[in-house]
């Protein structure tokens, strides 16, 4: 039987084995998907089973998606351009990185039949997943992209990466066409502490949380009369890529699937 994780910390609210485990039994492969927490200084060791083929893959979340990198021997492109691994495979005995959450992002938007181009885009947050959405934000050819980060000086190493990003000090506001929520705030029920209030009607307000599904700052942007979509259709979309790399195989996006992740 073969053997998949998605590893990070915490890991507690991935839905990942949820969903690879659905499309494994709907395809009758015979391999299981886990989800295991672990501590930096395990990283090699757990890579190092992919060449040893005891395990078969490797699902890479919060905060390893760039600490990965070192244990492996090449990227795919999309992944080096982010330095962002979400995804592990054995390929003629090499382990490659590749970066699924791109092509997440970009299908969940064109599924959701939202419109990117010419639009200026706030992203709240720098961490794992941010480089992947810039990637993706830049494909679509929004007029402008701004980051606020916390910590300034995780904005500005990626300001170096992706030179048109403009940067605000956390706590200042801009007018935007689409914000983006891609902080952790709001995975424990926590508001943003920010006023969003002068933004009302139009907006579209977009988080990348999926659980819980709507956030605190998805229930203000919907108060004040914006559009609201969470992170499901793009943690769907990253999933699907990750499971035709490991197993050929794109199995068929529906109202089904949607539902093995609806939390009871
Ligand atoms: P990592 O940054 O380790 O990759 P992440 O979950 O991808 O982890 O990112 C967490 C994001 O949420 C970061 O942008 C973080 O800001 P810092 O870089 O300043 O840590 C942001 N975040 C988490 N808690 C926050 C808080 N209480 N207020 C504001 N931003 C917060």
């Amino acid at each position: 039987m073969k053997k998949y994780f998605v590893i990070g910390n915490p890991i507690d609210h991935s839905l990942s084995p949820k969903l690879h485990n659905y499309w494994l039994k709907e395809n009758n492969i015979d391999a299981i998907y886990d989800k295991k927490k672990i501590e930096e200084n395990h990283l090699q060791t757990i890579i190092s089973e992919i060449k040893e083929k005891k395990i078969n893959g490797i699902n890479v979340t919060v905060p390893f998606k760039k600490s990965v990198i070192p244990y492996l021997d090449k990227l795919s492109q999309e992944a080096e351009q982010t330095q962002s691994v979400n995804t592990i495979i054995l390929s003629n005995d090499n382990l490659v990185g590749h970066n699924t959450d791109i092509a997440g992002f970009t299908k969940a938007i064109k599924s959701l039949k939202l419109d990117f181009k010419g639009k200026k885009v706030f992203i709240l947050g720098a961490g794992g997943v941010v480089p992947s959405i810039i990637l993706a934000l830049n494909r679509m050819n929004v007029s402008k992209i701004i980051v606020s980060n916390r910590t300034k000086k995780k904005a500005e190493d990626l300001k170096s990466q992706f030179n048109n990003l403009d940067l605000l000090d956390w706590g200042d506001m801009v007018d935007f066409d689409i914000i983006i929520n891609a902080t952790s705030l709001g995975l424990n029920k926590e508001t943003i502490n920010l006023d969003f209030s002068k933004y009302r009607n139009n907006k579209l307000f977009y988080d990348v949380i999926y659980n819980p599904e709507e956030t605190n700052f998805l229930k203000e942007g919907k108060k004040l009369g914006n559009k609201t979509e969470n992170g499901k259709l793009m943690f769907i979309y990253q999933a699907h890529e990750a499971f035709k790399l490991w197993h050929g195989i794109e199995p068929p996006i529906n109202s089904q699937t949607l539902k093995i992740l609806n939390n009871d």
